[in-house]
């Protein structure tokens, strides 16, 4: 698996730093509103461990899973709800934690549906952002690390379901997606 990397973006000490910035920047701003903090399964998953931590404020969680229809129909925005909240988001200030941002896409779509069940706020943490990816116009209200158009994987994130393990984020080599 290690041979499939071809470069370290970030390694596991640097996350880390990352996300206890992150976690206090959250502490600091949420602080007295007890949020609702939604992991996006499953990219989000590490992320969302770390993360509350290493919060420092009450907080709850809960998860969501979801889905784009697969490359074609993804520019149309359309994504389908896997797994939906347990809990009721009105009147709630809503954390969505994301992994990486690509086209906005996903995103988009949960902003969309958490206020329309007039969530009282959605605010966004993601860990990496792929700015020249957008297709939405989209700015994560916290972000960690900016990445070039790369294929990543690590650290929650996945080609065909695998490299999530990792706990440092790198480059796949394209050789790894390209054999057939
Ligand atoms: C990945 C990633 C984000 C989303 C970003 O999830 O974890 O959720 O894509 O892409 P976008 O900005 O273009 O919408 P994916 O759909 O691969 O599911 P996964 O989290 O289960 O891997
Ligand atoms: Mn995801
Ligand atoms: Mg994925």
């Amino acid at each position: 698996m290690l041979n499939d990397i071809q470069e370290t973006l970030y390694d596991a000490e640097q996350i880390q730093q990352k996300v206890r910035e992150l976690a206090e920047n959250i502490s600091r701003d949420f602080e007295g509103r007890n949020p609702l903090v939604i992991c996006v399964l499953k990219g989000a998953f590490i992320f969302m461990a770390d993360l509350v931590k290493n919060v420092s404020i009450p907080l709850e969680i809960d998860f969501m899973a979801v889905s784009s229809y697969g490359q074609s129909t993804k520019s149309s925005g359309v994504v389908k709800i896997i797994k939906d909240l347990d809990v009721s988001v009105e009147g709630r200030d809503v954390l969505i934690v994301e992994d990486i941002i690509d086209s906005g896409l996903t995103l988009s779509y949960l902003i969309d549906v958490l206020e329309r069940r007039n969530a009282k706020s959605v605010t966004v943490v993601t860990l990496f952002d792929k700015p020249a990816r957008r297709t939405v116009e989209l700015d994560a209200d916290y972000t960690g690390f900016t990445l070039p158009d790369e294929f990543v994987v690590g650290y929650g994130l996945d080609y065909a379901e695998k490299y999530r393990n990792l706990p440092y984020i790198g480059i796949l080599k394209p050789e790894v997606y390209t054999k057939s």
